[in-house]
């Protein structure tokens, strides 16, 4: 078998075999095959893509191309939840302590930020101590005791995608719908949990800025799910704003803690409520989507996730009196308004650039080597549909650059479009995408 051929073949629109896949794979790993001929080939797939079947295979091929977590010695079911990039997004770590509060176990590898999108990893590490390298056998009977571990990724898992996500994105491959699939899911299939809940962000700060492109990756990902025989539910929802008010590593802990405590934000307690229900009922804790939002709901109420989340902390080697002073958190030193210059109402926030604000301050990474600021960010305190008067204060930016705060209040500024009539608010949850086909929320 040789390589030119290969990328021929798909270059010409024919379907490749598993042998061809699986020897791709192999030498993209090994180092044997040279990245233009890597680069030559993914670009022949942004033209050409991929059937279900070599989608399958190329998942499969990338997952076992590394190290495959063996979760068996946790007892129970195992769920994991997933994003495809947001901006604001803490919903996991909202979630994994309402889990494991019911008594499901989550255990979960989740990545860093990187361009406009935050990351788990940053989120917790911006808790003073708090460890995400763990060992196997530590994030194992660390789940087994309180229901739930978190870890950075591996380097020995899914070594092909990092070689090939690195290579998408200097070659303009990364929007590719299959590529995507199968970098998310092959990750996904390696970090050996039974159920998988994909969040298919759709909007101007996702990945997916079409809401019919995030069906149609949520579907590829979902039969992707089934035919390694987990359960897979990919829910695509809206991502035209960022989630919950606060969009920094810091500031979005404290939000964390906030919901945690019940005092919202509503959206971001809204998508736990849905993503809950639907692992509950799918890892048969609960008979019906209503009876597990309930118990959700109770886990906030009776403070039994809050306590799981400084159980959690302090399992990790994080400060646990974070929960009752935020001044522990990395904190900004300028603090900055942003004041409306209208009277009206939020017609259309542009959630890429309120990312993009983020990483301006020094929030955000530009390359994955990059470090960045902890206690920089956005606090929005108006969002789509609501009311504004002239002079009200839009968002509050968090900083230790004059310069370049000033430079992403512009930025923040030409994010908010205002409307002088009133305007809807945004559905949150749109499509659920499982066994049964694609459903309207
Ligand atoms: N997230 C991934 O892990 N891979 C992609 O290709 C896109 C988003």
């Amino acid at each position: 078998m040789e390589m030119k051929s290969i990328i021929e073949k798909k270059r010409d629109g024919y379907a490749l075999t598993k042998e061809e896949i699986q020897f791709i794979i192999k030498g993209c790993v090994d180092g044997t095959m040279p990245e233009y001929q890597l680069a030559a080939f993914l670009m022949a797939v942004y033209f050409r893509g991929l059937n279900k079947e070599e989608t399958a295979e190329l998942t499969l091929a990338m997952a076992d191309s590394g190290e495959m977590l063996d979760l068996s010695a946790i007892f129970g079911m195992k769920v994991d939840k997933h994003s495809t990039g947001g901006v604001g997004d803490k919903t996991t770590l909202v979630l994994a302590p309402m889990l494991a509060a019911c008594g499901l176990p989550v255990a979960k590898m989740s990545g860093r930020g990187l361009g406009h999108t935050g990351g788990t990893i940053d989120k917790l590490e911006s808790i003073p101590g708090f460890v995400t390298n763990m060992s196997r056998e530590q994030f194992i009977s660390q789940v087994n005791e309180i229901g739930i571990a978190l870890a950075g990724q591996t380097e020995n898992l899914v070594p092909a995608d990092k070689k090939i996500y690195a290579l998408r994105d200097v070659t303009g491959t990364v929007e590719q719908m299959s590529l995507i699939a199968t970098s998310i899911m092959s990750k996904k299939l390696a970090s050996g949990s039974d159920i998988i809940l994909l969040d298919v962000k759709a909007g101007s700060g996702a990945f997916m800025k079409e809401e019919t492109d995030a069906i149609a990756l949520g579907q590829e990902m979902v039969e992707i799910g089934l035919m390694a025989d987990k359960e897979t539910i990919a829910i695509v929802t809206d991502m035209d704003q960022p989630l919950g008010y606060a969009v920094g590593n810091a500031l979005e802990i404290r939000e964390t803690i906030e919901a945690l405590k019940g005092n919202g934000p509503e959206d971001l307690l809204e998508l736990c409520y849905v993503f809950g229900a639907y692992l509950l009922v799918a890892a048969k804790c609960e008979e019906s989507l209503e009876a597990a939002r309930i118990r959700l709901i109770q886990t906030i109420k009776s403070g039994d996730a809050l306590k799981k989340f400084v159980q959690w902390v302090e399992m990790q080697g994080g400060n646990p009196l974070v929960v009752e002073n935020y001044n522990l958190l990395p904190k900004a030193s300028i603090v900055m308004d942003l004041i409306s210059e209208s009277t009206g109402f939020v017609e259309r926030i542009q959630c890429e650039m309120i990312g993009k604000v983020c990483q301006k301050l020094g929030g955000g990474r530009v390359t994955k080597e990059d470090s960045i600021n902890l206690s920089v960010g956005v606090v929005l305190h108006k969002k789509v549909g609501d009311r504004l008067e002239e002079g009200d204060v839009l968002a509050t930016l968090y900083g230790d650059d004059l310069d370049h705060m000033k430079e992403a209040k512009d930025m923040l500024f030409s994010a908010y479009h205002l409307s002088k009539t009133p305007v809807t608010k945004r559905k949150l949850v749109r499509w659920i995408i499982s066994k049964n086909g694609v459903e309207k929320y």
